[in-house]
């Protein structure tokens, strides 16, 4: 087991992902090191937006990676496993999820779980990365202006031991994450197409320009998206040039 040997707990972090890049830092941990905590006070997602999480209720969860057989333009095959392997550990308890490009997981409409993928490139090679995961598990409710935030409890009436799901979790990011080493990136690529949310399903989208109906015909070089206009033009976007209306 590469992801999950080697479990550190803190009670309370500024943010998972913060505190293992400090760690990293001073000392090169353990490979599939998970750094997690019961609350972040100053939890972290994209665009500088803060990922909400009641004390104790959610998975908070930060990997150390050295992905060193990837070319750091590659390093979205991290992005696709980690998406992945949560959406195989959300399928023992509900019956779909979807991915939202590039890595929101979705059930539905709603979003379950976050991805923050940070990596340092020394040269033409990752040194480090840290792959930051935020899943509502016990969570009833949500009080930040997130639009659509969702937990495994919501969706099933059910609660959840953490450090069990902790421990199943690290098992399928292992399984996925061991499927990159060892050369299989097209079968992810595939895996991670099929699971987009509402690929192939005409829908609408706003870039720079303006609000477009479109759909999501797959995904191409570095993790961008490739989407056919309603038009007839097919255009490729990187992350932050396109977003979904939803
Ligand atoms: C997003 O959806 O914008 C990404 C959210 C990522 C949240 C997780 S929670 C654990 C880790 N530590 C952080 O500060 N952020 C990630």
């Amino acid at each position: 087991m590469i992801i999950g040997s080697n479990l550190l707990f803190f009670k309370n972090l500024p943010s998972t992902n913060t505190h293992t890049a400090t760690l990293l830092k001073k000392n090169r941990l353990q490979e599939g090191s998970i750094i997690y905590t019961n609350y972040q006070s100053a939890g972290r997602g994209y665009y500088n937006n803060i990922w909400e999480s009641e004390d104790g209720k959610n998975l908070l969860i930060s990997i150390i990676l050295f992905p060193s057989f990837l070319n750091p333009e590659d390093q979205f095959q991290i992005s696709m496993a980690i998406s992945l392997g949560i959406c195989d550990f959300l399928i023992r308890y509900i019956p779909d999820c979807s991915i939202k490009w590039p890595n929101d997981i979705y059930v539905n409409n709603d979003k379950i779980a976050g991805i923050l993928i940070e990596s340092s490139v020394s040269g033409s090679k990752i040194d480090s990365t840290i792959a930051g995961i935020g899943l509502n598990i016990n969570q009833e409710k949500f009080l930040s202006n997130a639009p659509n935030p969702v937990s495994l409890s919501m969706l099933t009436g059910k609660s959840y031991d953490l450090l069990s799901c902790l421990n199943q979790l690290s098992t399928d990011l292992d399984k996925r994450y061991k499927q990159l080493i060892a050369g299989n990136s097209g079968q992810i690529k595939q895996e991670y197409v099929l699971k987009l949310f509402r690929l192939n399903k005409w829908c609408q989208f706003r870039d720079s320009k303006e609000i477009f109906t479109g759909k999501i015909l797959n995904t191409g070089e570095f993790g961008r998206i490739i989407i056919e206009k309603s038009g007839g033009e097919i255009n490729e976007y990187s992350f932050k040039e396109i977003e979904f209306i939803l």
